[in-house]
């Protein structure tokens, strides 16, 4: 489990020199076959700069959003497999994956899943927004410990957004690269933690 110092740490060090606090968390805990946390971690510019990140679509800086620092922390992944995690906008309940419902797609770009091409470097044009390892990357469990962890900056996320980009209440799927889903969870904000630093 993550604390919000350490995330914070690895936030600094994802930064170049923007001054930045930690602002609210969400998460989603995974459960199923893999188990594990997908974060997410409001970035406070404190400077009212946009902050430079890699990885984020810079033809939309944030968007008047607070860009959201996402931690992907998975285990029980099986050897040499990958899989993809996802919003989703259902809700699920327990370990009963059946109500995922859809990719979160608030910009509708998967009108045909035959045709659809989420490109991490055009994902506003390209991707479902909560297409989530097409705009990082896959989950593998390569290693024989079968976990996987991974840090990312997407800038058009909102735990209140306006434009319909909320993903609270919503849920975060872990699924084998035919679709098959094999774990999942809701997305909730976290109890703030009034402890300064
Ligand atoms: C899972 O949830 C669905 C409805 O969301 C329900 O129909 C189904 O019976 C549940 N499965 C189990 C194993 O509880
Ligand atoms: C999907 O892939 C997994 C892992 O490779 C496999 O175990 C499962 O049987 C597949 N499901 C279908 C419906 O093909």
């Amino acid at each position: 489990m993550f604390t919000k110092n350490i995330l914070f740490s690895i936030l600094l060090m994802g930064l170049s020199n923007a001054a930045v606090t930690p602002g609210r968390t969400a998460v989603a805990k995974l459960q199923g076959e893999v188990s594990g946390i997908v974060g997410f971690s409001e970035i406070i510019d404190t400077d009212g700069e946009p902050a430079f990140f890699v990885g984020v679509d810079l033809s939309r800086p944030n968007e008047n959003r607070t860009p959201l620092f996402v931690t992907v922390d998975l285990k029980g992944l099986a050897p040499d497999t990958e899989y993809a995690y996802s919003i989703n906008t259902g809700t699920v309940s327990g370990d009963n994956c059946s109500n995922t419902g859809q990719v979160f797609d608030p910009l509708q770009r998967v009108t045909d899943i035959k045709t659809y091409n989420c490109d991490k470097f055009h994902v506003f044009e390209t991707c479902a927004l909560g297409d989530l390892s097409l705009i990082n990357r896959q989950a593998t469990g390569g290693g024989n410990l079968g976990t996987f962890s991974d840090t990312f900056v997407v800038n058009y996320l909102s735990f209140d957004a306006p434009g319909g980009r909320n993903i609270i209440g919503r849920n975060i799927a872990i699924a084998f690269s035919n679709g098959t889903i094999v774990s999942c969870g809701n997305i909730a904000l976290s109890q703030q933690e009034n402890t300064p630093k």
